[in-house]
């Protein structure tokens, strides 16, 4: 028998960077996070070993991949080996600052802790998630969050729980580097015509540090933002986490697939684009 689960999305709906750099070597941050009804699935099977299969073929199967490295995280803790055959199915595109692997490194430990009936309780899935990355630890519970420290202290909002918007996300083919945008930060600078202020939708304020150095190495992203905060129906644009994938919000769905169909126009066929919803109810 196999059981399916569903590793949803994120969008950064704020990400504030300190500049100065920890002793571990990770920023100090403070980030709005919430999910995406855009997820991968992944399958899990009992076996006689351990295997990864993927759909996408630019998705290394080996123990690089974050699905493996949660096994092997989680073997750790469990002192025997997890015995699975898990088939992913991607949808999330790689490298875009929407937390794909980390949602399925989050949904491995989860699923393993069911599959072998472990019950390990959320603190020790959460010391695993965050053994995995920073970002991990927010996909064991996708619901909006404030994410301080790193990103491993996850807070979750009950009073955004019932704010939702209508979203596009654009992304181009290269995807960024989530270590060199950090690296980035101390020494990069503004381009005039790209606004990286403050937006504000509701009651939210959103903002991304990253924007900056990112968008200093692929301009192109800066004038995909503002090309973006132009267009009918759009109420804040920006880039989530690292990039590449930029978003906006829109009043309704038909104007963020209208924004989807211009951006196909305007920047060219290979542009990955998803229209949905952030936070769906
Ligand atoms: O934790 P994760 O593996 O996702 O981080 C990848 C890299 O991003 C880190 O090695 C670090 O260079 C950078 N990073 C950072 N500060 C954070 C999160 C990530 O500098 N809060």
């Amino acid at each position: 028998m196999s059981t399916l689960y569903t590793a949803p999305a994120k969008i950064n709906l704020s990400l504030r960077v300190r500049n100065k750099l920890r002793e571990d070597g990770y920023h100090e941050v403070d980030l709005l996070m919430a999910p995406l009804d855009l997820h991968d699935t992944l399958e899990f099977h009992n076996s006689r070993t351990t295997t990864l299969l993927c759909d996408s073929p630019g998705i290394p199967t080996d123990e690089s991949n974050l699905v493996l490295r949660a096994v092997r995280e989680f073997e750790k803790h469990y002192g025997r080996k997890a015995k699975q055959r898990i088939t992913l199915t991607k949808q999330i595109p790689h490298g875009a600052g929407l937390g794909g692997g980390s949602a399925d490194a989050a949904v491995t430990l989860r699923a393993l802790n069911e599959q072998l009936g472990t019950q390990y309780d959320g603190e020790e899935l959460l010391e695993m998630a965050a053994a995995l990355g920073s970002d991990v630890p927010f996909f064991l519970n996708p619901v909006i969050s404030r994410c301080t420290g790193r990103g491993e202290i996850v807070t979750p909002l009950p009073e955004l729980a019932g704010w939702s918007s209508p979203v596009v996300l654009l992304k181009p083919a290269f995807g960024v580097s989530t270590p060199t945008a950090y690296k980035a930060l101390t020494c990069s600078r503004r381009h005039r015509t790209v606004n990286y202020g403050v937006q504000r939708v509701d009651d939210l304020t959103l903002i991304n540090d990253l924007e900056r150095p990112v968008f200093a190495k692929f301009p192109v992203l800066g004038l995909m933002k503002m090309w973006l905060a132009e267009q009918e129906g759009v109420r804040a644009a920006m880039m989530s986490g690292s990039g590449s994938a930029l978003f906006a919000l829109t009043e309704t769905p038909e104007q963020a697939q209208a924004v989807a169909s211009a951006a196909h126009e305007a920047w060219g066929a290979s542009l990955f684009t998803y229209c949905g919803r952030v936070n769906p109810q």
